[in-house]
């Protein structure tokens, strides 16, 4: 696939369809996912690509939603019942997954991974999943992010960068008392228990 095309289609799609901040969040997600790419011998399009498209559906309604989100089920075989996407917040990624295959014609799996998990990780993501995810919460546009902290992160290979982000989203959400993803809670506890290598 062309990836450089369709990222100007992404990018047209962004400056129609979304607010003026969301498309901005969305082009620095972006640029950050293509700049660890690179540090991490992954193609900086897929990042690029993967960041302009992963908000994409966050302002549509929540039928659409559903039903884009059972495209992309129907192509990755991905159940999202069982880790209850279907139900919260994060149902745009699978959304804009299912946005990209039905409009766009990407049948690129890692970067459907990619924006399918971005808000909440997901069981054996790829290292592009891994890296969106941690660019989605670290872009320069997250002001509440400690400058020093993100420094640290960009430097990290993307299981370290991915666990390093995912313990800080969830220290913040416990002391904000936010509820916390069963999915990410999951991923959590198999880093800190030394199932997973952080
Ligand atoms: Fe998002
Ligand atoms: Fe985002």
């Amino acid at each position: 696939m062309d990836l450089a095309r369709l990222a100007l289609s992404l990018e047209t799609r962004l400056s129609r369809k979304l607010t003026a901040s969301r498309a901005a969040h969305s082009r620095s997600v972006a640029e950050l996912a293509a700049a660890l790419c690179s540090s991490n011998d992954l193609q900086p399009q897929r990042g690029l690509v993967a960041g302009l498209g992963h908000d994409l559906c966050k302002e549509m309604g929540r039928p659409t939603q559903e039903h884009l989100a059972s495209i992309y089920q129907s192509f990755s075989g991905r159940s999202l019942e069982g880790d209850a996407i279907l139900g919260s917040a994060a149902l745009h990624g699978p959304a804009a997954a299912g946005l990209l295959l039905s409009e766009f014609g990407c049948q690129e799996e890692d970067i459907l991974e990619a924006i399918a998990l971005h808000t909440l990780g997901g069981p054996e993501m790829g290292d592009l999943a891994k890296i969106v995810y941690a660019a989605d919460k670290l872009e320069p546009g997250r002001a509440h992010v400690d400058p020093l902290f993100r420094e640290a992160c960009l430097a990290m290979p993307p299981d370290g960068l991915f666990y390093a982000v995912l313990a800080s989203t969830i220290e913040w959400l416990r002391s904000e008392g936010l509820p916390i993803a069963e999915t990410s809670f999951a991923l959590y506890g198999a880093a800190t228990s030394g199932g997973i290598e952080a």
